[in-house]
């Protein structure tokens, strides 16, 4: 679904010159939930903008779901984003005047995708998160875990192959951020792919394979053990 070969960003002001990311290569399959973990300034958020498109690498290749993206015009690669991706951030970054279901719809506005349903679908992705009693809320009425729902919900609404999530539990107290991942081990059990970037090892041995980045550069991958029969919602295993 993502392969990477031998990213490079570096940042540039005047004379100063940051290497941020040093040539990074991974590749991740399909309903695959990979953890990127690393300790904060080595790259992670950097990693994953490139990832979602949201900035460009100086070097190397990325392919998403088999089209080679690393040359492509802003078009495409919006295309491309509006339809394959999806994002979760540690601040949820909702429309603060906006309510929860109609934050929800705003990438369909976006997308120029309005077809009619909008309310419907928001529905649906609000249910997929387990939120539906408070529709109407604005972001400020609503608890933090209940606010990464809707951000969710808005990342699901397009129906995206990729969820892309950057410290997504970082601002939740423990029992949010546990919850918070049933609901994405849901997602990667219904087939889509998830690469979540995390500091924290606790949330890392949440994933299926944890990709370690150090100043730039993955030093290690390690396959996370399987957890004892009960303590993990795919016991029967995921796609
Ligand atoms: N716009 C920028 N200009 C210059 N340097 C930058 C810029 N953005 C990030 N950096 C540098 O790149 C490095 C990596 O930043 P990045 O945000 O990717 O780290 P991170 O792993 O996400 O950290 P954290 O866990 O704190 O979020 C840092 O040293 C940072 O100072
Ligand atoms: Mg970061």
């Amino acid at each position: 679904m993502i392969e990477v070969d031998g990213l490079t960003r570096l940042y540039r002001r005047g004379t100063l010159e940051t290497q941020v990311l040093k040539g990074v290569s991974f590749r991740v399959r399909r309903g695959e939930f990979v953890v990127i973990m690393g300790r904060s300034g080595s790259g992670k958020s950097t990693l994953l903008n490139i990832l979602g498109l949201l900035d460009r690498p100086d070097g190397g290749r990325y392919l998403l779901d088999g089209a080679d993206l690393s040359g492509a015009d802003d078009d495409a690669r919006s295309a491309a984003r509006n339809r394959k991706l999806g994002f979760v951030f540690q601040q949820f970054h909702l429309l603060e005047r906006a309510s929860a279901l109609r934050n929800v719809t705003l990438p369909l506005l976006y997308a120029e995708q309005d077809s009619g349903d909008s309310t419907e679908r928001a529905e649906r992705a609000l249910q997929a998160v387990g939120l539906t009693h408070r529709p109407r809320h604005l972001p400020s009425e609503l608890s933090g875990g209940e606010q990464q729902r809707v951000a969710i919900a808005r990342a699901l609404i397009n129906d995206p192959a990729v969820i892309l999530a950057d410290e997504p539990t970082g601002n939740l107290d423990a029992q949010n951020g546990r919850e918070i991942l049933e609901i994405f081990r849901h997602l990667v059990d219904g087939g889509r792919t998830l690469v979540l970037v995390t500091h924290d090892r606790a949330v890392a041995e949440r994933g299926d394979r944890v990709l370690v980045l150090d100043d730039g550069r993955i030093v290690g991958e390690e396959a996370v053990p399987t957890p004892a029969a009960g303590t993990r919602s795919d016991a029967a295993g995921a796609v």
